[in-house]
């Protein structure tokens, strides 16, 4: 086993945990989401996402957003594109990464962006290589990588060979997505195997759903492999609006809890990221989604 003593998580709250909230969230709401989640020590946060608004219209104030952020030194904030068009309206806000979204089955890749496979290879293409020319790193986000909500179990072979088709065109970095949280360790832990063909383990993230609660278990089987990069949602927030059923996010604040209570440095202030995930739950009007935030809340009060 080559468990990392460092892990470095990526919070992904404001983009897919926030996406599929029927009610619109007010930009000013997410600006200090994303103040709180640098407060607290998160390196990474995946802002929001350059995609049409009538497929997803709480991402329309994808410029009101990024241009309200105080950014803080160090941090990294990442936004989706999806096309040309959505990388041409990001390069203006100036993002320091961007998000391609491939799918390894099919009929995911139909329902989410409207094209094939390769017709979504073909398409980001010339975003990464624009992104490249102005300076700006490339993740390529791969879902349904054990299981699709349409096509049910997706095989390895299918992951290598889109990981494969994201390497081809330049892609520096891939995420491991469990889209619909149906994974187990093992069939995780294929799929990152079958990503090792094409990316090196410091560029392969895991971004694991919690729909059956197999979230924390898939993350420990990652950190097995060694991979030390992780998406997440502080409070559990999210689900994609093309998976339906889809919960959120593992939540930040019970990765950090499994991390530090293993010796695994993350940088996080759990307390400060409670804070965060109390702030958005507040504002939903919902309990967080995270059990380690409820149980340290209990506490407090107690
Ligand atoms: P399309 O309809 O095939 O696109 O959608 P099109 O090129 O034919 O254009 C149709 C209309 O959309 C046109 O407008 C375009 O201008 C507009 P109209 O002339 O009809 O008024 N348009 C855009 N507007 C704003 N920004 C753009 C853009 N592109 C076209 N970038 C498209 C194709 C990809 C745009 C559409 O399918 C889409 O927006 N999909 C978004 C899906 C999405 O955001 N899903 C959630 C994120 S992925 C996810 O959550 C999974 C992840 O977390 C990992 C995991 O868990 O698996 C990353
Ligand atoms: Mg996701």
């Amino acid at each position: 086993m080559n468990i990392p003593s460092r892990v470095r998580l990526i919070d992904v709250g404001p983009r897919d945990g926030l996406q599929n909230e029927k009610q619109p969230v007010p930009a000013a709401v997410k600006i200090e989401l994303v103040h709180r989640l640098q407060a607290a020590g998160l390196k990474e946060i995946e802002v929001t996402s350059y995609v049409s608004p009538k497929w997803v219209p709480q991402m329309a104030d994808n410029h009101d957003v990024m241009a309200g952020i105080v950014r803080q030194a160090g941090v990294r904030y990442s936004v989706l594109t999806p096309n040309l068009k959505g990388f041409e309206a990001a390069l203006l806000d100036q993002p320091h990464e961007i998000v391609v979204f491939g799918a390894a089955s099919e009929a995911f890749s139909q329902k989410n962006i409207n094209c094939s496979i390769a017709e979504s290879i073909e398409r980001f293409a010339p975003v990464v290589a624009a992104a490249k020319a102005a300076g700006i790193a490339v993740r390529g986000a791969m879902s349904c990588t054990v299981g699709c909500p349409y096509e049910g179990d997706i095989a390895p072979e299918r992951v290598a060979y889109l990981a494969g088709l994201m390497k081809g065109i330049g892609v520096e970095r891939v995420d491991v997505a469990d889209t619909i949280g149906v994974g187990t360790p093992r069939k995780v832990q294929a799929a990152i195997e079958a990503t090792l063909k094409h990316f090196p383990i410091d560029s392969i993230s895991g971004h694991f759903h919690d729909t059956y609660g197999q979230a924390l278990s898939n993350t420990l089987a990652a950190l097995e492999l060694g991979v030390w990069n992780f998406q997440s949602s502080v409070a559990g927030l999210g689900g994609c609006p093309y998976a339906k059923g889809a919960t959120g996010n593992v939540a930040t604040e019970d990765v950090v809890y499994l991390l530090h209570g293993m010796g695994i440095e993350t940088g996080i202030d759990l307390d400060a990221l409670v804070d965060a995930g109390q702030f958005i739950s507040d504002h939903l009007n919902r309990p967080s989604g995270s059990r380690v935030a409820r149980a340290l809340l209990a506490k407090r009060q107690g």
